[in-house]
């Protein structure tokens, strides 16, 4: 009844007020966006619905039980507790200290490129073919889709069809319930690589589905006891075979990974494709999360080589050689045999720093595509025309030279990389073990860092195996504790690693889950927030308090980068 209530207000007071306006659900918090030479302050309405990587959170004392008088077949399916989350949790946390440097959250706190803004607000005004403000076709905008086929068709290197084989939706999110939602029969198994993005574990169930977990080996640059280094997370193509079954419908693939950062090898890529073709039912797919791909910060040298040979050769079915449009990446569509096993998904949030506009696609076969066709008229007549229209005009777009780079994505790498330099050097001296990237392919924006073992021991004690209704099995365990401390004494948010394991995930000698080692470091953020990040972590093991940590930026750090 309460939450019809709610409901029924926030239609009646539809754009006027927030929807999440009334005093007892909403909490608006001051985000500063930073462009090249302003600071614009914003008010953001932080809104109460249970949500992965965003500005968003669940009310912690709302009883759902109690506010719905009978569990419907999803929310059963999630088995929805009513607890809060690790992202109301770290989001409560970072609204009740707003000068905290926050490396929590998944989306960059910058403007879009310029081009990207007008391309918007022309999209928006041009009104001379069909006004960009009433419906679009449900499968996508045509501008869209066309501009996307055609960027596809020199990713994969065959003939994409605009019509049949991409479907717009409202962020990658939705593309891959809808793909989950046209491929799950209850009881079907779907395979996800451990550490995963949290998101694919309830999509999974919310299909009828039951996630099985395969987890990747941390291999450390250096297994003596006695040091916390970096290292690298690798696929063991066995245990993917050991949990294929017949009941396996999908296998999840992300690549760049949130939250390693790890880029896929071709060899895992092929090890996965060879278990699909020889080992999984004929009806398994891959559904390939590809949403950092213009991200890879640290392309794998072997890609870099294969793609600079290319350019020698032309491909089989005679399409000329384009230079790779997205260096280091590789699409596992692309691979022999496994365009029609596989659904691309990706979106536009990442790439163009405008996670808000929710722009997403699958893009496949027509035999995989045509049942997301059908379904996607019942979850949103369509995407936001304007956005789609916004979207197909700033693509070609950043294919341009762009502030002294050769194309816009170039000039996003670059920016990334000396961000993730930046937060990766202060990790470092701070003592916790990070990925070497002169060894270690990596993309998307963050670090998982591993704890240190001075800064394990600085974890207050009451703090750790503390009771904590947000953290995994209620429980603060060592990387939950650490990133609670850092949050409320040291200055710095992060995300705990558990989140993104699953409770029966690989654990050491003494019966310590892995998850236990790790912390996930945002650095999509602005240079000063990096670096207020940084100067909080100098401190971490000194017995100082937030109090006595210095904002001030360091000289070294552009002032006009944000
Ligand atoms: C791996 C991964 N996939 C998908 C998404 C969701 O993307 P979107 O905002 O386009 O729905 C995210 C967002 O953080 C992500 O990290």
């Amino acid at each position: 009844m309460k939450l019809s209530i709610a409901f029924f207000s926030l239609f009646v007071l539809g754009s006027e007020v927030s929807a999440f306006s009334t005093p007892r659900q909403s909490t608006i918090t001051s985000t500063k966006l930073h462009t090249s030479n302003e600071e614009i302050q914003l008010d953001t309405s932080v809104d109460k619905a249970p949500c992965f990587d965003s500005i968003c959170s669940s009310d912690p004392d709302v009883e759902l039980s109690e506010s719905i008088p009978a569990m419907g077949e999803a929310t059963q399916r999630l088995g929805i507790s009513a607890g809060p989350t690790v992202w109301s949790e770290f989001g409560r946390l970072a609204m009740e200290n707003p000068s905290i440097a926050n490396l929590g959250q998944g989306f960059p706190d910058w403007l879009p490129p310029q081009f990207a803004i007008d391309a918007l607000v022309e999209g928006a005004t041009d009104v001379a073919h069909r006004s960009p403000h009433q419906y679009t076709r449900t499968a996508g905008h045509p501008s869209l889709v066309k501009e996307l086929a055609g960027r596809y068709s020199r990713h994969l290197h065959r003939e994409v069809d605009p019509f049949k084989e991409v479907a717009i939706s409202v962020g990658a999110s939705q593309a891959l319930y809808l793909a989950l939602q046209t491929l799950i029969k209850p009881g079907d198994e779907v395979i996800l690589f451990e550490p995963f993005f949290d998101l694919y574990v309830n999509q999974i169930k919310l299909a009828g589905g039951t996630p099985k977990f395969v987890p990747l080996t941390f291999k450390p640059y250096d297994d003596s006891p006695d040091v916390i280094t970096g290292g690298e997370w690798v696929l063991d193509p066995e245990n993917l075979e050991k949990a294929i079954t017949d009941k396996t419908r999908a296998i999840i693939l992300n690549s760049p990974h949130n939250p390693t950062g790890k880029i896929f090898t071709r060899n895992e890529m092929e090890a996965i494709a060879d278990a699909v073709r020889n080992v999984a039912s004929d009806d398994c797919v891959v559904l390939s999360d590809e949403v950092y791909k213009y991200i890879v910060h640290s392309p794998p040298i072997d890609e870099m080589e294969r793609e600079e040979a290319a350019q020698f050769e032309k491909s089989e079915d005679g399409l000329k050689y384009q230079p790779a449009i997205c260096q280091g990446h590789i699409h596992f569509a692309s691979l022999p045999g496994m365009w029609d096993r596989t659904l691309t998904i990706s979106s536009a949030g990442k790439t163009f720093s405008a996670t808000g506009w929710q722009v997403g696609w699958a893009i496949g076969p027509e035999r995989l595509m045509a049942p997301i066709h059908q379904l996607l008229p019942y979850v949103q007549f369509c995407a936001s025309t304007v956005i789609q229209e916004a979207l197909a005009r700033a693509l070609p777009k950043a294919d341009l030279p762009y502030e002294g780079y050769s194309s816009y994505y170039e000039h996003l790498k670059a920016m990334y990389t000396r961000k993730r330099d930046l937060l990766g050097s202060a990790l470092n001296e701070a003592g916790f073990g990070i990925p070497d990237y002169d060894k270690s392919p990596g993309g998307g924006f963050f670090i998982f860092a591993r704890i240190g073992k001075e800064i394990a021991d600085k974890i207050p004690k009451d703090r750790l195996m503390a009771y904590n209704a947000a953290a995994p099995g209620t429980v603060a365990r060592q990387d939950w504790a650490l990133c609670q401390w850092m949050a409320e004494e040291k200055g710095v948010l992060c995300i705990p690693a558990s989140p993104f394991f699953s409770e029966d995930c690989t654990k050491d000698e003494d019966g310590n889950p892995l998850s236990d080692q790790f912390v996930r470091i945002a650095f999509c953020k602005t240079n000063d927030t990096i670096q207020k990040a940084a100067n909080a972590l100098k401190n971490i093991c000194d017995d100082e308090s937030e109090s006595e940590v210095t904002n001030a930026p360091q000289e070294a750090i552009s002032a006009k980068e944000s």
